[in-house]
């Protein structure tokens, strides 16, 4: 097995070793030990049913529920290796795929913006493991960043007015910008509840600290002043997403790309409403960031 990096701020790709079968326990310490020091990684090319996926990624963990995945019918009927072409409930469908009128995943073909998946709950997903099953011929590349670069290269000030802060994470919208259900008809974003995380976390495997921002889309300082706090998350991420922190990844059908959730953001591109694009997306439980 080979861990190759991309030669950007974050990413490596994992070459040399067929992910759908169970992995050596060598193996899956060397892909942990990639993810954990490179934040993403990326195997190549590897089609594999949803059992695979799902096998693979719990090699990082506890894997997650998905909310908007139960049950939900897989649009082609094509044969996924499991019973009757249904997802199972770990697998969360990203797609703007419509059937019978409705959306059979989230995100649309909309541009999402940066994020870090469910910063709105008070314990976010540890990873994210995205397998591509569709893919537009252009469009809808995602991108990640290095957060622990961008608060190592804070300037001073900066991390001096962030110290011992949190962001209060509101639960108002998904990272398509879409209003959640029950704020559809919401004017006033100023006091949306949410968990409030320490803006700077410590990730609890290498002990290395990040910036961590959730979202912009109405995000406040806690305890601060509005036209402050709009002015220091302005500048933070004016600064947090810089091209130099960026890993942009190209898809193609059957990659799979794994993030820390902790310490990188990710968003993507929009893509032509003409195409399909379906992508399965399992998760890994976290822990209160601290
Ligand atoms: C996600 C996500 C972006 C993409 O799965 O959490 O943001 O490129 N996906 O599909
Ligand atoms: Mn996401």
């Amino acid at each position: 097995m080979e861990v190759v990096p991309t030669g950007k701020s974050l990413g490596a790709e994992i070459r040399g070793v067929d992910i759908r079968k169970p992995l050596s326990s060598a193996d899956a310490q060397a892909i942990r030990d990639a993810w954990h020091k490179h934040l993403v990684f990326i195997v190549r090319e590897q089609p594999m049913t949803v059992e695979q996926h799902m096998a693979f990624s719990a090699n990082f963990g506890e894997l997650e529920l998905s909310g908007n995945s139960l049950y939900k019918k897989n649009y082609s009927g094509e044969k996924l290796g499991n019973v009757d072409g249904v997802t199972p409930p770990q697998i969360s469908i990203v797609s703007n795929i419509v059937v019978d009128g409705k959306p059979i995943g989230s995100l649309g073909n909309a541009e999402a913006i940066w994020h870090s998946d469910s910063s709105l709950v008070e314990c976010p997903p540890a990873g994210g493991f995205l397998h591509a099953r569709k893919i537009p011929p252009v469009g809808g590349s995602t991108y990640f960043l290095n957060m622990y670069e961008a608060l190592d290269t804070l300037p001073a000030d900066l991390r001096e007015q962030i110290e011992g802060r949190c962001i209060v994470h509101p639960v108002s919208h998904s990272s398509d910008m879409r209003p959640r259900k029950g704020f559809e008809n919401v004017t006033d974003f100023s006091n949306v509840p949410g968990p409030e995380h320490p803006i700077v976390r410590t990730h609890p495997d290498t002990g290395r600290k990040a910036l961590y921002l959730g979202r912009r889309l109405h995000s406040r300082v806690a305890g601060m002043e509005k036209a402050q706090s709009e002015y220091l998350l302005d500048a933070l991420w004016a600064h947090a997403t810089q091209e130099k922190f960026v890993y942009r990844h190209d898809w193609k059908v059957g990659d799979l790309v794994g993030w820390d959730n902790r310490c990188a953001m990710h968003r993507r591109d929009a893509f032509d409403a003409k195409y399909e694009r379906l992508m399965h997306r399992t998760q890994t439980r976290g822990e209160r960031p601290v």
